[in-house]
């Protein structure tokens, strides 16, 4: 009988996006049965895969012979008690299957017996039939041996975790804390410090076991300890299977607004246009955000009065890095409030290591994390700030058809950040890369057949995105499937 394999755990194993694996099964060429693969099917779909070609199994050879620093290892591998608990999981399961086999070998002895005692000629048929068959089931190798194998170094090595209600499923790697891998899977649990103080971060663990790996000064009462909560900035998986109960946010409303300060981290010149700004927040005072909002940022300028200068950004990283914050500022930014701010940056008024107050987060052009639909993004000049912030959690998310991005600029070649976008293309298989000018970006939309099939965000300013919101209203786009971040 085959071994099944969830969605994400064969894809995981393979080393492709369930995207792709999806593909595979739309398409006919994978059979599957209520959200799994059996691994046999995996096995004649890529009959290549063997350990020696798997990305895992590469960097694993990678840590046994000492090409990553200790710190490396560390973050990479899981700890001995981790390993000592799935191993022995792992050990249990082969007990099992050893006496089940043997029991089977039992049975097989007697009928052996029993036809060797029987009346030919139909005995002897029946026992050449079976000696036959034994024959040919343990020569021939078992078909999937190879997956089964790679399967369980990686249900070792990391720990696959199931989240409740919502069914979305994340991979904790490493002695990792549970809150970052379900960030870094683009899920929005609820949290606060990520410190073990505040108990925002709060699950209930359903199936599994987790282990502490910071500590926390936050005391569970009695009726949250007999109910296993844990929480999940200050813990990891000890068992290769957990399921938790988590509370998520839906909608930007679950989001709640925050105050910070942070740290400038550095300050670049992306062409002669765009500045990027990278803020660092304190390790105990984080921003929580989604994908594709914005906030507002507010300095002091440093000259004059030396009042507060404020200016509203999208911002332009993925919440999975909440603690660093990139944004894109255009030295011609029109917004009246934040003219100011491009202004005292372009003239080097800020300066790293100054204070930047963030409040926020606004706005609700964030990805619909439940849609299969495939994803198109337009980013007209600097809207590709909150592009690739949506870009970045869609590739997380892994659940979109396809990915395409159109980015124009007035000028040729105005876009100010073109290998990333390349890299996308290259690693991705169903993600395409359009770098074009705005004159030309409405009768390239208007020719794009998925357009009404697609989920649309576009972003950029007012005056900017007017004439390709104009195109995209009468091309038969649902308004639902149109989502349109403009300042
Ligand atoms: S986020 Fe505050 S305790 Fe985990």
């Amino acid at each position: 009988m085959s071994q099944w394999l969830t969605l994400s755990r064969a894809a995981h194993l393979l080393g492709i996006s369930r995207v792709a694996l999806q593909k595979r099964i739309r398409e006919g060429e994978l059979p599957s049965f209520d959200g799994m693969v059996s691994v046999d099917d995996v096995h004649r779909s890529w009959p290549q895969l063997d350990l020696d070609e798997s990305g895992s199994f590469e960097k694993i050879r990678a840590i046994r012979e000492d090409a990553f620093a200790r710190r490396l290892r560390e973050r990479v591998l899981p700890t001995q008690e981790a390993l000592a608990q799935r191993l022995f999981a792992q050990g249990q399961e082969l007990a099992e299957l050893q006496r089940t086999l043997t029991r089977y070998h039992a049975l097989l002895e007697t009928l052996r017996a029993r036809l060797d005692a029987a009346p030919p000629p139909a005995a002897a048929d029946l026992a050449r039939l079976l000696d036959e068959g034994l024959a040919s089931a343990l020569s021939a190798p078992a078909p999937g041996g190879d997956v089964v194998a790679l399967d369980a170094m990686l249900r070792v090595m990391s720990a696959h975790v199931t989240v409740k209600p919502s069914g979305r499923e994340f991979f904790v790697e490493g002695s990792e804390s549970l809150l970052k891998a379900a960030l870094r899977a683009g899920l929005a649990p609820n949290y606060g410090c990520g410190n073990g103080n505040c108990g925002l971060c709060k699950a209930r663990v359903v199936a599994g076991e987790t282990r502490d790996v910071s500590p926390s000064d936050y005391r569970f009462s009695e009726a949250e300890k007999a109910q296993n909560h844990v929480l999940m900035c200050s813990c990891t998986a000890l068992s290769s299977d957990l399921v938790l109960e988590v509370l998520e946010a839906g909608a930007p409303e679950d989001i709640p607004e925050q105050r910070i300060v942070a740290k400038v981290r550095r300050i670049d010149a992306l062409n002669d246009d765009v500045m990027r700004l990278h803020l660092q927040t304190p390790r105990s005072n984080r921003l929580r955000f989604l994908a594709g909002q914005r906030v507002t940022l507010g300095i002091r300028a440093n000259v004059g009065d030396g009042s507060d200068v404020h200016g509203e950004f999208p911002v332009a990283s993925c919440p999975c890095d909440d603690r660093n914050l990139i944004f894109h500022i255009r030295r011609d930014d029109r917004r009246a409030a934040s003219a100011d701010f491009s202004a005292c940056l372009f003239e080097g008024r800020v300066r790293i290591a100054d204070d930047v107050s963030v409040w926020g987060p606004w706005g609700s052009c964030v990805l619909e994390n439940a849609s299969p639909q495939p994803l198109l993004f337009i980013a007209v000049e600097d809207g590709f700030a909150p592009i690739n912030s949506l870009i970045e959690h869609a590739i997380a998310v892994d659940a979109a058809e396809s990915i395409t991005l159109y980015w124009a600029t007035a000028k040729p070649d105005g876009q100010y950040l073109p290998n990333q976008c390349r890299a996308w293309a290259d690693a991705l298989d169903e993600f395409s890369y359009l770098p074009l000018t705005t004159d030309v970006l409405p009768a390239a939309l208007a020719a794009n057949p998925a357009l009404t099939a697609s989920d649309v965000y576009l972003a950029g300013a007012e005056r900017e995105v007017e004439p390709i919101l104009a195109v995209l209203r009468a091309s038969g786009l649902p308004p639902e499937h149109l989502h349109v971040e403009a300042w």
